[in-house]
């Protein structure tokens, strides 16, 4: 969903604005003045600013030039200048500010809606490459305790919710180099281009990875494992980190499907990662590998807080409790996914992630709950350095 910021301090327009930009199906947040509203435009990343001239604490001409100043090049969010009869004088100064357009209050809403949607498709996302600020640059590793826990499921739909939900730009990377799975799950031929067209080249920069991403339906860019594994062995660590350092300058996330052998490229993951979620179930098998990753891992330094541990199939039965598995860990699951075996197998065999077409399935909701949370916790620090 579109999101509109509307920085106003007046209560009347806000409600106005609010309802009307519902009513045409915008995701609407609000501030009520200016530094509210710079630290929305850091968080939230609308896809258009409503901007009045008068506001507490700092005025619409300085949250236009602040947010000019700080937005990477190439990107460029829209913003229209609210201003009343008296401030029309000033409509120069607001264009000078950063402002592409303004509107007189009160306005007509047809007016408004269509200078919005004008300026929309002028600066969609797509076409200028972001939301209007520079991208956040997460990375996040999905590693299984095992086999068949359930990674590539929740690596692919969490991406998606990431990028459905909050309006991310999301790179998802197959690092299951031999054996990747996401062809099968996003019903790709093995025509499309993989990491492996960036096996021999010495420097990679924006415009060859580009080239080599796919766009799947979800919005969502795919850096797929190559069709075969003869291939796959041809990517080498040092090329992985190169590859994801570009991609962190693209995106807000880069989400990686991890190889479960722990050797020198999984670890040069697992190390350039900000986030690492264990991927597990409840059988002792996982309890056990589990227990060994989390001891391999702090053995080479790892904070604590790095690693999450998520429990699939939460509530299938293993003959082990959630408490009792909590208990072997001396931990708790930072996240849990319940056991949906229908949906998850029909989504894997059509080819159609469940949190791109049944967002509103049961796993679809606990997916967009697991987006919020990683989404809540990367802007979690934006938000106190705004203030
Ligand atoms: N929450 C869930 N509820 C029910 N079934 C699930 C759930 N998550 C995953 N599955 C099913 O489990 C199987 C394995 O899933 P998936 O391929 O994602 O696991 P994986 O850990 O990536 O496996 P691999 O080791 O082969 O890479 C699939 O059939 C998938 O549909
Ligand atoms: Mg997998």
């Amino acid at each position: 969903m579109t999101k509109i910021l509307v920085i106003d301090d007046d209560q009347n327009v806000q409600r106005l604005l609010r309802v009307t930009l519902k009513q045409e199906g915008f995701d609407v947040v609000v501030a009520a003045d200016g530094v509210e509203g710079l630290r929305l435009w850091g968080a939230e990343a609308p896809s258009l600013i409503l901007l009045d001239v008068h506001l507490p604490k700092q005025d619409g001409y300085q949250v236009a030039t602040h947010i000019r100043e700080a937005e990477g090049t190439g990107t460029h969010v829209p913003i229209i200048m609210l201003t009343a009869e008296k401030d029309v004088s000033q409509k120069v100064r607001g264009l000078r500010a950063g402002a592409d357009d303004y509107l007189v209050k009160p306005f007509h809403q047809a007016e408004l809606l269509a200078r919005m949607k004008s300026l929309l498709a002028r600066f969609s996302a797509r076409e200028s490459g972001g939301a209007g600020r520079p991208p956040m640059g997460k990375l996040l590793a999905f590693y299984g305790a095992k086999g068949g826990v359930g990674t590539t499921t929740i690596a692919i739909n969490a991406a998606i919710a990431l990028h459905a939900e909050h309006q991310r730009r999301v790179a998802l990377v197959d690092g299951v180099l031999q054996f990747g799975d996401h062809r099968v799950f996003l019903d790709l031929g093995n025509d499309r281009k993989s990491i492996s067209e960036l096996a021999a080249v010495g420097s990679i920069d924006a415009d060859l990875m580009k080239s080599v991403l796919v766009r799947h339906d979800s919005g969502v860019d795919l850096l797929l494992a190559p069709p075969n594994p003869e291939e796959g062995d041809r990517i080498h660590e040092a090329q992985m980190v190169q590859i994801l350092d570009i991609l962190r300058t693209m995106y807000d996330y880069v989400v990686v499907d991890v190889e479960k052998r722990l050797g020198d490229l999984t670890l040069a993951v697992l190390d350039h990662a900000d986030s690492v979620y264990i991927v597990m179930t409840a059988d002792l098998s996982c309890l056990k590998n589990v227990r060994l990753a989390l001891e391999a891992l702090g053995r080479i330094g790892y904070e604590k807080s790095k690693v999450r541990l998520l429990l699939n199939r939460s509530n299938a039965f293993t003959g082990i409790s959630v408490q009792a598995a909590e208990g072997v860990l001396k931990r708790s699951f930072e996240h849990k996914i319940t056991n949906e075996y229908r949906i998850a197998i029909s989504a894997q065999n059509s080819g159609s992630p469940f949190s791109f077409t049944k967002p509103d399935s049961a796993l679809g909701r606990e997916m967009a709950a697991l987006a919020a949370a990683i989404d809540a916790e990367a802007v979690a620090p934006a938000k106190a350095a705004a203030r």
